[in-house]
């Protein structure tokens, strides 16, 4: 509440814009803490009704997911989307704004919790991602075999928990105390790498099925976890070999911002689709359309 105002001051005076020049006012209404949400869906809404502008609820998943769209020139188009962020991970089939259908989702730990989770083992500090990232940079991914849950399973479904258990199981074998403060640097580099790579090669097999499955020729991938450097590198290569269009927000973009969900928001403008001022938050808002699977 504090910070909010001096933020969008900020940001109007970098874009050169004063209130009354913003077409629409478009904020996340879910999901999320509803303290978090009800501050800045509180300030959207009065921004609208003080500036006689309509007023976009949007869902924190769909910002996410059309994100790889923003720098994109030739703009949305139908396309695989695997959102992989702190509390989700998800394949959705975009056919168009609005129009997704759920195909696959973690049945456990999200990837990016995942990574937080092991990182919190190793006393690494939060979140965990960018410095399992950083050290598995360093380190030898084939020194431990981790599990990859689910991987040669049939649906697209994933499951990260088992991986945290495997480390856990791990480190007693590594140094008798177990405490992580007690590994060589090597050893806790080729325990990150370990971890990332069984991550990454879940991900990886479960988007290839998927893109087979639906005969799409565009991946996006976003969220927090989608600029992890690794996953890049090799979702990269694998898409280069099967032609697909691969398409990445710039890392700026990956993790949670105000971008994406004006994007959304836009993209929801152009359609007409306004939501009326009392639209409540949602702390468990679902993604519309993608409820059900195929
Ligand atoms: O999308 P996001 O900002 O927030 C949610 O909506 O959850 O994602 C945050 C997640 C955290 O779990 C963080 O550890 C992970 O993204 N993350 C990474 C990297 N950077 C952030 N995971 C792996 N590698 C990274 N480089
Ligand atoms: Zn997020």
């Amino acid at each position: 509440s504090a910070n909010l105002p001096v933020v969008l001051e900020e940001a109007l005076e970098k874009a050169g814009r004063r209130v009354q020049d913003v077409d629409v006012f478009a904020s996340t209404a879910g999901p999320g803490l509803v303290a978090a949400l009800l501050v800045g869906n509180t300030a959207a809404k009065a921004l609208a009704l003080a500036a006689k502008k309509p007023f976009i609820a949007v869902n924190h998943l769909e910002g996410h997911m059309l994100s790889p769209f923003i720098t994109r020139p030739q703009g949305l188009t139908p396309h695989l989307s695997l959102v992989v962020s702190g509390g989700h991970s998800l394949l959705v089939d975009v056919r168009g704004t609005g129009d997704y259908t759920l195909l696959g989702r973690s049945r456990d730990d999200a990837a990016g919790e995942a990574f937080d989770k092991v990182a919190k083992m190793l006393a690494l500090p939060y979140p965990g991602g960018p410095e399992i990232d950083k050290l598995a940079n360093e380190g030898d991914p084939t020194r431990f075999a981790f599990p990859r849950p689910m991987m040669h399973e049939d649906h697209l479904d994933f499951s990260f928990s088992g991986l945290k258990t495997a480390v856990l199981y791990t480190l007693p074998k590594l140094t008798p105390s177990g405490d992580p403060h007690d590994l060589d640097r090597q050893t806790m580099c080729d325990l990150c790498a370990g971890v990332r790579q069984a991550i990454i090669d879940v991900l990886l097999h479960k988007a290839m099925k998927a893109l087979q499955k639906t005969r799409h020729k565009v991946l996006a991938v976003s969220g927090g976890v989608s600029c992890n450097s690794a996953l890049r590198e090799q979702l990269k290569t694998a898409c280069e070999r099967r032609r697909i269009e691969l398409v990445l927000p710039p890392n700026s973009l990956t993790t949670d911002n105000a971008a994406m969900i004006a994007f959304a928001g836009l993209l929801r403008a152009r359609h007409g689709d306004f939501s009326p001022l009392d639209t409540p938050v949602d702390p468990n808002m679902k993604l519309a359309g993608a409820q059900t699977r195929k």
